[in-house]
């Protein structure tokens, strides 16, 4: 009687360290995926061509202002692998219809590499 409890309390003991293990686990990949966006290097360098730019004059993060937030834009392109791509096409060359109907205007001096790292960092504001 006596074996078959501490076998019984041995079971128990390694069973609750399994299911700790996993908690723990679990709780990094969560801090993971949620990471602080400020650290992601896109984040910093597509900021600081923005903050060289024009682009402020006419967004701001979370209000509309002459153009959509760029939260809106994130959550729009959210998923899309086209996106960079096509956004970047737009800031350079500029249009309207997409939002309404106020034109953005072209910004044909930037290279599409700078374009697209812009859009890297307003894809990363995202709040869905
Ligand atoms: C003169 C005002 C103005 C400036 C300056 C401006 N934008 Fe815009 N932006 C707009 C407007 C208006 C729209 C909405 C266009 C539409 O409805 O298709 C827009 C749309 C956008 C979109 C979404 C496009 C789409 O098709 O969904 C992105 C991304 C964007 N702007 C980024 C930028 C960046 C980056 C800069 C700086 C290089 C910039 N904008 C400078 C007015 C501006």
């Amino acid at each position: 009687m006596k074996k078959y409890l501490v076998t019984f309390a041995l079971i128990t003991f390694i069973a609750a360290c399994g299911g700790n293990a996993g908690n723990e686990k679990k709780g990094e990949n969560t801090s993971a995926s949620t990471g602080d966006i400020t650290e992601n290097p896109d984040y910093k360098a597509g900021l600081d061509l923005i903050s060289k730019s024009d682009c402020l004059t006419c967004h701001k993060i979370s209000e509309k202002l002459v153009g959509p937030p760029y939260q809106d834009v994130a959550n729009k392109y959210a998923g899309s692998d086209t996106a960079v791509a096509h956004l970047a096409k737009k800031i350079i060359e500029g249009g309207q219809g997409v939002w309404g109907q106020t034109p953005m205007v072209g910004h044909p001096a930037l290279s599409q590499a700078d374009a697209e790292q812009m859009v890297k960092y307003i894809l990363l504001l995202k709040t869905q």
